[in-house]
């Protein structure tokens, strides 16, 4: 008879974990309300709701202005233009991220460099950083993994050292804070993504945040088609339609009220689980970097060990933890693992010129790939909303798992862990 629900055995928490997004009878009055209000899209850009959203956030975060657009990739898009990077342009970017960081660069027409990540954060290593910058290095693009920063005060002085402009991926990082900054506010722009999963969502959306003025009116200016937004300037500059519309913006209003008391509750359950699930074999903790001092978290990324797991890798451990109940996914894969992040591959003029530099064959990121491949596995936000008993009950999923890991040996044993690409793409 087995043991694993994965196997036919009997799940650890056949109720699952509370629904997200959270709503209630107000984001159903606040999108009735701007229904019955006729002005449902971003045109004037801002609209009201918008304008407010993009003020509070601001601030929850520490920074001047906001800008709400329609999603967290052309946020870190319009940044890079509005830094006025492009064609000819190297982007600095880890090897560990969700496509849309090295997209952003592409569709500015400047080209990303990858650099490995650290075992302890799985976030930017800064030495490798340092080391990709050339004359043609223009911006450095940290992202916030997980339940993780990046190390802020490094890469700063790296950005600093070589007259760098910084522009944080913060679509997991809505709330968290480095020495008592707010994520976002460290570099020139800081990028938040509104998309369904994320922390704040209104389903879809994306905030641009910085402190400076003239950056966030081209920021205005580029989502608005180019309309001027200096009183200075009289005609249309270079842009497209990234406008959100008042629904998306009603709703985000509602979900940065519950916010905080979402991330106080996340925190304290993610620090309970660090002390449960430490004594587990094979599992290893990746614990905040102590220079978070707000920790508001996406998704908590563990790694495995799959010798402890009978030689299964996260794809197999993540399949099982989801059969008990527990929301767990593989994250994503390394950029090396990309045909379209690789210059040498595209038909950019530019990377053609690179190409030797910039050679797949020498686009070797150990400790993305080994992470990335075998190990990662990111356990839902849910996990972390759903008290004591939600916790412990995700703590002894994946001790079950790991006791009865024989099980999964041979599931599919034709298969290297890692290289299916199954549950990859959330
Ligand atoms: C790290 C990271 N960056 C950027 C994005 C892009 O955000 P969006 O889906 O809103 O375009 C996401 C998520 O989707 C993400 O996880």
């Amino acid at each position: 008879m087995a043991e694993l629900a994965v196997r036919g055995g009997a799940p650890v928490r056949p109720q699952g974990y509370p629904a997200w997004p959270v709503h209630d009878e107000r984001d159903v009055e606040a999108v009735a309300s701007v229904v019955r209000g006729g002005r449902w899209g971003g045109f004037p850009e801002p609209g009201p709701l918008a304008a407010e959203f993009a003020e509070r956030f601001a601030a929850y975060q520490g920074s001047r202005h906001g800008v709400v657009m329609s999603n967290g990739t052309v946020t870190m898009e319009v940044a890079l233009k509005a830094l006025g990077i492009g064609w000819g342009d190297e982007v600095i970017v880890p090897a560990l991220t969700f496509s849309a960081t090295p997209y952003a660069a592409m569709a500015a027409g400047a080209l990303p460099v990858f650099c490995d990540v650290v075992p302890g954060t799985l976030t930017i290593d800064p030495d490798q950083v340092e080391a990709a910058v050339t004359p043609r290095t223009r911006a450095i693009m940290p992202v916030h993994l997980g339940h993780q920063m990046a190390d802020m005060d490094r890469v700063v002085q790296v950005a600093r050292r070589h007259s760098l402009a910084l522009v944080e991926d913060c679509a997991h990082a809505h709330g968290q804070r480095w020495r008592d900054r707010g994520a976002g506010s460290f570099g020139e722009l800081g990028s938040f993504s509104h998309q369904s999963t994320k922390l704040l969502t209104a389903g879809e959306g994306g905030s641009l945040l910085t402190d400076d003025e003239q950056l966030a009116r081209r920021a205005h200016s580029l989502i608005d088609c180019g309309r001027p937004k200096d009183p200075d300037e009289k005609d249309y500059t270079f842009g497209a339609n990234y406008r959100l519309g008042e629904l998306h913006a009603a709703l985000l209003l509602l979900a940065l009220e519950r916010l905080p008391a979402q991330q106080a509750e996340r925190a304290a359950a993610g620090r309970r689980f660090q002390q449960l699930a430490g004594e587990i074999p094979g599992v290893r903790l990746l614990p905040p970097d102590p220079r978070i001092t707000r920790w508001s978290f996406y998704r908590y990324v563990l790694l495995i060990e799959p010798e402890a797991f009978a030689g299964a890798g996260n794809e197999l451990v993540c399949e099982a933890l989801e059969a008990e109940g527990v929301g767990a996914w593989v994250g994503y894969a390394p950029m090396s693992r990309y045909d379209l992040f690789q210059p040498a591959l595209s038909r950019l003029p530019v990377a053609v010129e690179h190409a030797a530099r910039l050679d797949p064959a020498a686009m070797s990121f150990p400790v993305a790939e080994d992470a990335a491949l075998r190990r990662t596995v990111y356990l839902d936000e849910n996990v972390f909303r759903a008290g004591e008993r939600g916790v412990g009950d995700a703590v002894e999923a994946l001790a079950k798992v790991q006791r009865h890991a024989a099980e999964l040996a041979g599931a599919r044993s034709a298969q290297a862990p890692g290289e299916s690409g199954k549950n990859r793409g959330r």
